[in-house]
């Protein structure tokens, strides 16, 4: 009875604990400003005591914290030969269930990051338009700790408890200000999906008025192929100019500005779409082989010979993008059970497994037709 009543006493303690316990930081990510290099904290997200834990990894990174075993959170989107993108520390790893916590994988070393392996990136088209610059590209995401199979999902600075995915993930770009390549901007609002071996990934010029809206993070269950149309293809490696997107989510209809209300997962699968996204146009495309690009990485990539000519990047959970790219090569292929994203408390996870084949179907449909 008395041990009875001692674990009474201790489960009580542990509730109260938990219910004492907050979730958002006194300031949200995307409101924290520091410049770079100088003005970096080791970690932009110092809480300790909020309901998702400490920051998994580190702001300040440099020649001590570069390598593979690399915890850095400081990424950046500069060029087609110089970009990051985030994926998990430890391998065999799915999007959703490290999501908080991935670290910076980029092109070039040099920043106290982790390298993307030669080999890994299969097609990558930059663009640089008005308000934004964006990478979106094909890749095996094996090579970078992304479990085979998985659909991955959305990583912002935001989240539901507004500490970002991951949790004090900085980015930063030399794209925007002066052209001297050495002038680092922070990107205070970007998204990054990453999973079904493609990657799409836009950072919002934080001096145009729109930023938060050409890189709005609402629609983590629509991939790609909404938030981000493109015209990517696997195998080609390519740096481009081009318009703006419309905003992710913005739709017009004979005439009239609709705005699209993603359903919350508790209704299942998104198995429809009111709009198809409008690819927008792109200029100035130089294309460039990948060997003579990545040259950082430790070994050369094969030249692609064989390549799904028109296989553009338009997974809404991943599983489409794979699903097109297969059923492209092969014709047809179900996609294997993903993690069915259980997460409460963000909102940067595609959820998606059952309806993976209808999607891939109905993507299929809309971008190889
Ligand atoms: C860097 O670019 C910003 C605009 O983003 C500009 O205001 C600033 O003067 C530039 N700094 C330098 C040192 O060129
Ligand atoms: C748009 O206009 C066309 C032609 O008038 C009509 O057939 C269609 O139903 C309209 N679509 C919507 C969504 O209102
Ligand atoms: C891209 O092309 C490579 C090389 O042909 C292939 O192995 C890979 O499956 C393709 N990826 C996608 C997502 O289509």
């Amino acid at each position: 009875m008395a041990s009875l009543a001692r674990l009474a006493a201790i489960l009580l303690y542990l509730l109260k604990v938990q219910a004492q316990q907050k979730t958002f930081p006194a300031t949200p990510l995307a409101s924290k400003h520091f410049s770079y290099p100088s003005g970096v904290p080791y970690q932009a997200d110092s809480d300790t005591d909020l309901i998702r834990g400490p920051q998994s990894g580190y702001n300040q990174c440099g020649p001590n914290t570069e390598g593979q075993d690399s915890k850095c959170q400081t990424s950046f989107l500069n060029s087609l030969d110089d970009f990051c993108l985030w994926a998990p520390m430890n391998p065999d790893s799915t999007i959703a269930d490290t999501e908080g916590e991935e670290v910076a994988w980029c092109t070039k070393p040099g920043r106290g990051t982790r390298v993307i392996p030669a080999g890994a990136l299969q097609g990558v088209q930059f663009m640089k338009t008005p308000d934004y610059v964006q990478v979106v590209g094909f890749i095996d995401q094996t090579l970078i700790n992304i479990q085979a199979g998985d659909y991955g999902g959305e990583l912002d600075p935001h989240g539901a408890d507004l500490r970002g995915n991951p949790l004090g993930g900085l980015v930063y770009s030399t794209a925007f200000g002066t052209s001297d390549g050495n002038n680092y901007t922070q990107v205070t609002e970007w998204h990054n999906f990453m999973g079904g071996n493609a990657f799409c990934f836009k950072a919002c010029d934080p001096a145009g008025a729109n930023a938060a809206k050409f890189c709005q993070h609402i629609y983590d269950r629509i991939g790609c192929a909404y938030n981000a149309p493109n015209n990517a293809q696997n195998g080609t490696f390519e740096s481009c100019l081009g318009d703006n997107q419309d905003f992710p989510g913005i739709y017009t209809v004979n005439g009239t500005v609709m705005t699209y209300s993603q359903p919350p997962e508790r209704f299942g699968a998104i198995s429809t779409m009111p709009y198809d996204p409008k690819i927008p146009a792109s200029s100035s495309c130089t294309t460039f082989d990948s060997t003579s690009i990545y040259t950082a990485l430790s070994s050369a990539t094969a030249a692609s010979s064989s390549v799904s000519a028109s296989a553009k990047i338009a997974f809404v959970s991943g599983s489409a993008s794979s699903t097109i790219a297969t059923s492209k090569a092969t014709g047809s292929r179900s996609p294997s059970a993903s993690s069915t994203a259980t997460d409460t408390n963000d909102a940067g996870t595609l959820a998606m497994s059952i309806v993976a084949t209808l999607f891939g179907t109905l993507f299929a449909a809309v971008f190889l037709s």
